[in-house]
């Protein structure tokens, strides 16, 4: 399973960077506004430019038209731009028609298996189940990531499964498991998941009984 990070914050992306294992990036008009950013355009170029895998960035209108038009211009922003479309009835002509550009689409938003198959046969590259989002209303998100990465290996669907809105360690291990292809996860889970408390005691013991050695 890939790790994105989930963020808009230029910081934490440099830091997932440095640490080598971050394959992409997604962001959401929610992740923009919470970092006080404006320029829309120069964040996502900048995230772009830092990661060199696929960097997720939505389209903020409304209606078929006005997507396409949006989508196709936020495709010429960097080569590995990825456009967000939300899991609607507009937003899979979008897919579909950005589709035969071969524009790059992750279909976001999505709460159903429905939703995730249709996603896909209109060639969506990523679909995005929001895992904590149905968490929060009392459904098992990880469930649908489950299911859909099942129809997916049944009908030998490219698509790939994103597992998003993830919220603690423990989606991550189950993503995993489930045979999620990417884990998008905000910068403190991706921190969470290297921690563990016996590694540290275990450390720092090893380094203080080396001191006993070299006090010898
Ligand atoms: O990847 C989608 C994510 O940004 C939504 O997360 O925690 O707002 O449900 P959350």
């Amino acid at each position: 399973m890939r790790i994105f990070l989930d963020t808009a914050n230029i910081d934490e992306i440099k830091k997932g960077a440095r640490l080598g294992i971050v394959s992409g990036v997604t962001t959401n008009p929610t992740l923009v506004s919470k970092e006080g950013l404006s320029d829309y355009k120069a964040v996502v170029k900048e995230i772009c430019s830092i990661i060199p895998g696929p960097v997720s960035a939505e389209v903020v209108v409304e209606g078929t038209q006005a997507m396409l038009e949006q989508a196709r211009e936020i495709a010429t922003w960097a080569p590995n731009v990825v456009i967000k479309i939300p899991s609607t009835i507009d937003g899979l002509e979008v897919i579909s028609a950005l589709t035969r550009d071969n524009i790059k689409v992750n279909m976001t938003l999505c709460f159903s298996l429905n939703q995730a198959l249709l996603g896909a046969l209109a060639g969506a590259a990523y679909v995005s189940p929001f895992v904590g989002r149905l968490d929060d209303v009392g459904h098992d998100g990880m469930q649908l990531v489950k299911d859909i990465v099942e129809v997916f290996r049944y009908y030998h669907l490219k698509t790939e499964v994103l597992a998003a809105s993830i919220r603690h360690p423990l989606h991550c291990v189950v993503a995993a498991k489930a045979g999620a292809h990417i884990a998008t996860v905000p910068f403190k889970v991706l921190m969470q998941m290297m921690k563990h408390p016996l590694t540290d005691v275990g450390n720092a013991r090893f380094l203080s009984d080396w001191q006993s050695v070299q006090q010898r």
